[in-house]
């Protein structure tokens, strides 16, 4: 399957932290013909593994997305809600969600805001109906909705709401058909609460006990106007090979390695720090006694909105590069 249709089958569905069924449920129809197993752990992260002899190797992307889950609903029908990960309301204003079972609405910011300071509390969301006893007919407290907007492509560019860390399902599932014999016995973990603390990392890379482990995740970068420089990275410029993030200083091993495969595959990569911000890379280094852990990236412009863009080639690279990691 092509990384595009992956990516936009999987925009389909509800996945934000602590709700990951459905997006699950269609990476493991995905995985299955390729895969020996698929499992999932208790807290919901799916395993997909394919034996191969030598070390333990855990490739993870998480698959739940940030979003937002309704506390309150006033008399006149508008929802109130708190925030599920990382999601910041002036980048959230006036976007389209969409709730589990359909239901849509849009984020608004109230008119008296100060829109620069805009806080969570000052917005709510408007599912179109007149009053409350009509809005709970819908939603209920505790609901969760998440961006609703279409996958774009535009040349080697794509946006879309959940790039993070979609993007970096579909890379692994996309390297899942394409290795043949892996020299390792691999299993691939498609992390949930990853946005809430890299919780499903650390009990699936428990269960896992790997020798050693890559997260792959999208990445700051620094190629926009203004750029506060948190990232390193460029799109167009290759795969991220992670050196640090906040969550993770990756083993010099593992670095190297990546980079030698990168070079000698004619892999375009390039070195990649992300000045705030973790991965499931944080969680996975200090399992059990300790795993050797690095980080492929893919470089992601206006992380956390409901646009964010990133490039195939970039994508196809991380492809390449975590195939040429298992295989050799
Ligand atoms: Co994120
Ligand atoms: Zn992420």
């Amino acid at each position: 399957m092509e990384l595009l249709e992956i990516l936009e089958a999987l925009n389909q569905t509800h996945g934000p932290s602590g709700d990951e069924g459905s997006v699950r449920e269609k990476i493991a129809e995905l995985a299955r013909p390729f895969a020996d197993e698929v499992t999932a752990d208790t807290l919901g992260s799916l395993i997909v593994r394919k034996k191969g002899d030598g070390p333990r190797v855990m490739l993870a992307a998480h698959m739940d997305s940030i979003g937002f889950i309704v506390t309150h609903i006033e008399k006149e029908g508008f929802l109130r809600v708190g925030k599920l990960g990382g999601i910041s309301p002036k980048e959230a204003a006036y976007a389209s969600v969409r709730f589990k079972n359909g239901v849509r609405g849009v984020f608004v910011p109230e008119e008296k805001a100060d829109f620069g300071k805009l806080k969570l509390d000052e917005c709510f969301i408007d599912i179109g109906v007149e009053n409350e006893e009509e809005a709970k007919k819908l939603v209920q407290v505790g609901d969760t909705c998440v961006y609703d907007g279409p996958i774009r492509v535009q040349g080697s560019r794509v946006t879309g709401p959940y790039l993070d860390d979609r993007i970096a399902c579909a890379v692994l599932l996309c390297a899942l058909e394409r290795i043949e014999k892996p020299a390792c016995d691999l299993y691939l973990v498609f992390t949930v609460q990853e946005e809430v603390g890299l919780r499903g990392a650390r009990t699936a890379a428990w269960w896992v006990e790997p020798d050693a482990g890559i997260a792959v995740d999208v990445t700051d970068v620094d190629d926009t106007p203004g750029s506060e420089r948190c990232g390193t990275t460029r799109l167009g410029g290759g795969a991220g090979i992670k050196v640090m993030d906040s969550s993770v200083i990756c083993h010099p091993q593992v670095v190297a390695r990546l980079e030698e495969l990168a070079k000698t595959g004619d892999i375009p990569a390039q070195r990649d720090i992300m000045r705030g911000g973790g991965t499931d890379a944080g969680a996975l280094h200090t399992t059990r006694l300790g795993v050797k852990t690095g980080g492929v990236s893919i470089p992601c412009r206006y992380i956390h909105t409901p646009a964010e863009t990133a490039s195939l080639q970039d994508a196809e690279a991380c492809v390449q590069l975590l195939t040429a990691f298992v295989e050799k």
